[in-house]
């Protein structure tokens, strides 16, 4: 849908802020510019909506020059949102998001539905659409932020550090209702940011930028996380490369299993014909208790008062590789506990098997790019 062709900007200054960048930015899908502070990341979205002019090169919006377009237009598809929210002070909450409509002019009541509809939508009380920006937290604003973006519904919307001011636990929700609302709605995103766990999480496509404004690398995170093209990438993915690698990859195919798994009233026979030092002890219903050692056991005798804990569970087919290998790590015994979506044990897995697990998969990504390779 974006296409960023061979793009420069040079200020007048002569400050080179972006050299010769090409980008193909997916339809519907979000897309991340990431790097450090003054690598252009601004002056590239700038670029998209016309806010500043490239100095060299092209920028294609479903296969037309952006330049041949009436800047309106052009901004019209285009939703903008940026730190701090930007919000108009002496307009109400629900005035700065009918802001775009009324401007397109739709009616005020029209406009002012619409603007309620959206709040619910971002995850704002309709109760607040009275108040003034100063009256709202900052992720509250920051909320206000993307509804007004969105309100005349445009199909691109360009994202300059939105989460920036806010607190690491608001922004992660503020990061998780992004995701939300861009499964119910498909925008274009382009999103900026420095932070490099944001682009991960958020990205469909990444793009580290470098000094100078060049494209370091542009890939899904995943091949980021496993292939950085070089010392500058790999630097700003910073440490446990590769266990945040293992995020992409699913547990369900990790090999459960429910020999060490007993109920609490177990008989001797069960008991005697598990193979591993712990025994996983769940009540009635299936749910754990926690681990018991197998030495020493006889039937009957299990005091589930005085149990290992049995940590955190993880479901497979829901949770990641990392989740279960963190799982692991903080148990105990070193065995993971799987568990279905109530909550019932379906099966142990230890730190042995999800490390094999962990080398299978990234044999079978390396083949699958291998493979991709020669089909290229
Ligand atoms: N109007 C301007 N005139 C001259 N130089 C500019 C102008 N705007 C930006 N620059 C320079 O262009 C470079 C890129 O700036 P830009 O704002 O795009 O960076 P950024 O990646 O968004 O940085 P940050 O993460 O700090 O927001 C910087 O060196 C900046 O100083
Ligand atoms: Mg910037």
């Amino acid at each position: 849908m974006i296409r960023i062709d061979s793009v420069t900007k040079r200020y007048p200054d002569g400050t080179v802020a972006v050299d010769r960048l090409s980008l193909e930015i997916p339809d519907r899908s979000i897309t991340v510019l990431v790097g450090p502070s003054g690598c252009g990341k601004t002056t590239t979205l700038r670029m998209i909506n016309r806010m500043v002019e490239p100095t060299e090169g092209t920028i294609l919006l479903d296969g037309e020059d952006i330049q041949g377009q009436p800047v309106t237009t052009l901004r019209r598809s285009m939703g903008y949102v940026i730190q701090n929210a930007g919000l108009f002070q002496h307009r109400t909450i629900v005035d700065n998001i009918a802001t775009v409509p009324r401007m397109l002019g739709w009616g005020k009541q029209r406009a002012r539905e619409r603007a309620a509809e959206l709040m619910e939508r971002v995850g704002l009380d309709t109760a607040l659409a009275k108040r003034y920006p100063y009256q709202l937290s900052g992720g509250q604003q920051q909320r206000v932020g993307v509804a007004r973006a969105l309100a005349a519904d445009p199909p691109v919307l360009l994202m300059d550090e939105p989460f920036s001011a806010v607190d690491p636990v608001v922004r992660k929700g503020l990061q998780d209702e992004l995701l939300r609302l861009q499964d119910e709605l498909g925008k274009t995103i382009v999103f900026v940011t420095h932070d490099i766990d944001e682009a991960i999480k958020l990205g469909t496509m990444v793009a580290v930028l470098r000094e100078g404004g060049r494209l370091a690398q542009y890939a899904p995170p995943a091949e980021l996380l496993s292939a950085p093209a070089d010392g500058f990438v790999e630097d700003f993915l910073g440490a446990d490369r590769g266990i945040r690698r293992l995020s992409f990859f699913a547990s369900a195919e990790l090999d459960l299993t429910t020999d060490a798994v007993v109920p609490a009233d177990a008989t001797a026979e069960r008991i005697a014909a598990v193979k591993a030092p712990h025994l996983l002890v769940t009540d009635p219903d299936g749910r754990p208790l926690g681990w018991a050692e197998r030495t020493g056991l006889t039937a009957g005798d299990i005091a589930t008062d005085r149990l290992l804990p049995f940590g955190r569970p993880f479901v497979p087919g829901t949770d990641s590789l990392r989740v279960a290998l963190d799982c692991a790590v903080l148990s105990p015994t070193g065995w993971a506990v799987a568990v279905d979506g109530g909550g019932r044990v379906t099966g142990v897995v230890s730190q042995q098997t999800i490390g094999e697990a962990i080398r299978a998969a990234h044999t079978e990504s390396r083949a699958d790019k291998a493979g991709a390779g020669v089909a290229e």
